[in-house]
């Protein structure tokens, strides 16, 4: 009993100390603390004004269901216990700004706007014992918050995260979900990418085909499968409803959901729907992503009138002052050979293919801004001639694009690839891209969207702000990967556009992340990225470094994947199998990183003479031969799409004596364009195959009995993707 007490007693105090302290994010741009504590009770009561009643109902929502105390409103100013929601419009507070006074009699909340009490209450919601997100009380909780006086308002007013559904699909309940993770960061807008080559997902009453089509892609469907998807149908859209419901409930959280469509390229799914809408000549060279035929004819008349229709049942959903009409990465090779587009640019005196495209942006714009809007765009439309200054450019290929755009006099908002695109790895051994390269936390964390360049104070002025990217071709799996590639590293880009950068610290924020914010996302369910610990073999030892002095990592010694089961690191240990460890770190048993092995005890791999048989074409830019150098980091691409029947052969010299062969496809570390419908057989007399497996996510392992003298990959359906890849096998002594 005296035991039990006394860990009782502890687990209080901890939760004391953590919920006295003052960690929120983005950081408050001024804090400053007292002494003592309010606690809440039965009879704590909220206050609010004639603007504020819908800021009550929020707060009292996760207040009641966390505590268990009703917090009724009262009509009169109560003297004690309270939580005042004070919205005057009169109050000289910036509209996205609040002040948020804790004293120990009680809460007062002061804003000009709704939002501004907002964004307080997600402060306030931050001073509180975790669980008050997951209303999941542990009964140990002391419900109170520390007494502090905050003054804050962001640093920009555009603070946005764009997601992807076309290349992957989430559904409307994951859009939701994501969305209010934002709301509890202060980001403010939601910029919704609808629409790419790989799916159309917004219902367009008046051109079915978008939806009934161009949303699918698999077998017998107009687009073919792609990452991923393999030999099934997939897809999906959201309704006009849906829609309605999504915009209204990013509303309640005061996040402005920006549409876009990509135009005139990306657009395989309208193509494959409506035909016509495409060029007439020659496909040529394919675009960035591999496809052909995906651009919107410019010179075709009626493909105007078509996307004034679009435009027109769009804005309706979306009441955003703001319409994103992409504009990026146009393949020009269709444009070249269509006769309609080359009439166009006679007529026009057009001298290139930038000149066309912004020939089409303008008429976008024009068509936008009949309708009530400004047109936003990708950074390629400042090439080609001028905009309209209204029309907002999004830089993501660099920082210099940025300041090119608001040298030029656009609104721009900033969202370089190397800081902001979530899709790519947060370290050299994860899941993701890596052309834009490694975007960790502390990169994201050190955009400054102003920066050093040399610009003017109107110059300055034009950059809104910041957005963080998740593209989702490599969506598709693990699962909840949205989380983790999303958390936290929004976190980051929350506070670039929130904070003052004086106030700016690297090693506070991580601090405040790792110590409190970890568990604030855990209990809004986010299944976000637990950093890995660095395991070293030195002097005989593997030894691991934890990524924070508080961090539990696990560890086996038999090339299995941690549990949390596995025990705890507590220091180095001697072995002379340091190839056998693996580690992790975990977050409460649930959420845990990539599992990593020693730096300096890599696998010994043997390197058997090998020759390759193929029904496969190669790209010669990626030949047959790095399939047999044994370097992992060369490989091998098709020329095409295979088929089902076309099959590679890894034929050795001499029989191979292997403990494990492991057949790993795709594109080294990316697992992007692997095998994704196919098996593995092999042969101990080179004549009789027997089946090793079949690929999941495009990887076999098997354990021959004797010497093998060759491998062969079956291909059982079209690839998902317009080429694959293929590497070295991994034979293990
Ligand atoms: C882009 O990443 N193509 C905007
Ligand atoms: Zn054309």
């Amino acid at each position: 009993m005296k035991t039990k007490l006394f860990a009782l007693c502890t687990a209080f105090a901890v939760t004391v100390s953590l919920a006295a302290q003052i960690s929120i994010i983005p950081k408050p741009n001024k804090i400053e603390k007292g002494e003592g504590s309010f606690i809440f009770n039965k009879q704590t009561v909220i206050y609010t004004t004639e603007k504020s009643q819908q800021n009550a109902t929020y707060l009292r929502g996760y207040l009641k269901n966390a505590t268990g105390f009703n917090f009724e409103s009262v009509k009169v100013s109560p003297a004690s216990n309270f939580i005042v929601l004070d919205i005057a419009s009169s109050y000289n507070i910036p509209a996205e700004g609040y002040s948020l006074e804790i004293s120990t009699q009680g809460i007062t909340i002061k804003s000009s706007t709704g939002t501004g009490a907002f964004y307080a209450i997600q402060s306030l919601l931050q001073l509180m014992p975790p669980t008050v997100y997951s209303g999941k009380a542990t009964g140990f909780e002391k419900w109170s918050v520390p007494v502090v006086k905050i003054e804050d308002s962001p640093r920009f007013d555009y603070r946005g995260m764009m997601l992807d559904v076309s290349r992957t699909f989430f559904d409307a309940e994951t859009v939701k979900r994501y969305i209010d993770w934002m709301s509890h960061h202060k980001i403010n807008k939601f910029h919704w990418h609808l629409t790419d080559d790989n799916g159309w997902r917004v219902e367009i009453k008046k051109y079915p085909e978008l939806t009934r089509k161009g949303a699918w892609r698999g077998p017998g469907e107009v687009l073919k499968a792609s990452f991923g998807s393999g030999n099934q149908r997939y897809g999906g859209f959201y309704t006009q409803e849906q829609i309605k419901e999504i915009v209204a409930y990013a509303a309640e959280r005061h996040i402005e959901v920006i549409p876009e469509i990509d135009l005139p390229g990306h657009s395989k799914a309208v193509t494959a729907s409506y035909p016509n809408v495409g060029c007439d000549g020659e496909i040529g060279e394919l675009s960035v992503q591999g496809e052909g035929q995906n651009a919107w004819c410019v010179g075709k008349e009626p493909n105007y009138k078509m996307l004034e229709d679009i435009i027109k049942e769009m804005v309706k959903l979306f009441p955003s002052k703001n319409f994103h009409i992409g504009g990026d990465e146009v393949n020009y090779a269709q444009w070249g050979t269509c006769p309609h587009c080359i009439a166009l640019m006679e007529k026009e005196g057009m001298k290139n293919h930038e000149e066309l495209l912004n020939y089409f942006v303008r008429r976008m714009e024009s068509i936008v801004e009949k309708h009530g809007k400004h047109m936003s765009g990708w950074d390629e439309i400042l090439d080609g001639g001028n905009l309209n200054p209204n029309s907002r450019v999004y830089a993501w290929r660099s920082v210099a694009k940025g300041i090119e755009s608001v040298t030029k006099g656009q609104p721009t908002i900033m969202m370089p690839g190397e800081y902001c695109y979530f899709d790519m790895k947060q370290s050299p051994i994860e899941r993701g891209h890596n052309w834009a390269g490694i975007v960790t936390l502390e990169k994201s964390y050190s955009l400054d969207p102003i920066g050093t360049a040399n610009l003017t104070d109107d110059q300055a002025h034009l950059i809104l702000g910041v957005q963080g990217a998740l593209w989702t071709e490599l969506l598709g799996w693990p699962a909840r990967f949205i989380d983790y590639q999303t958390y936290p590293r929004l976190a980051a880009i929350a506070e670039v556009g929130w904070t003052q950068p004086q106030y700016k610290e690297w090693n506070n924020f991580y601090k405040r992340m790792t110590r409190h914010h970890f568990e604030r996302m855990y209990q809004m369910g986010i299944f976000f990225r637990v950093p890995p610990p660095v395991a070293k073999y030195e002097n005989g030892a593997v030894k691991a470094e934890l990524p924070y002095s508080w961090a539990v990592v696990r560890y086996t010694t038999d090339e299995s994947e941690p549990t949390s089961f596995s025990p705890v690191y507590k220091g180095e240990i001697f072995t002379d199998k340091p190839h056998k460890f693996r580690f992790a770190t975990f977050f409460k048993d649930e959420l845990k990183s990539v599992t990593i092995s020693p730096e300096n005890a890599p696998y010994i791999y043997l390197k058997p003479e090998t020759r390759i048989e193929t029904s496969i074409l190669e790209n010669n830019r990626f030949p047959i031969k790095n399939l047999t150098d044994y370097k992992y980091d060369t490989y091998f691409r098709s020329a095409s799409r295979v088929k089902a029947g076309d099959y590679l052969i890894y034929q050795f010299s001499e029989a191979v004596n292997a403990s494990r062969i492991t057949v790993e496809t795709g594109i080294p570390n990316i697992s992007f364009y692997g095998v994704t419908d196919g098996y593995v057989e092999f042969s101990y007399d080179g004549k009789n195959y027997i089946k090793a497996g079949y690929f999941e996510r495009g990887v076999v392992v098997f354990l021959p009995e004797k010497p093998v003298l060759a491998v062969k990959i079956v291909i059982t359906a079209p690839n998902d993707g317009h080429i694959l890849s293929l590497q070295d096998l991994r034979i293990e002594l």
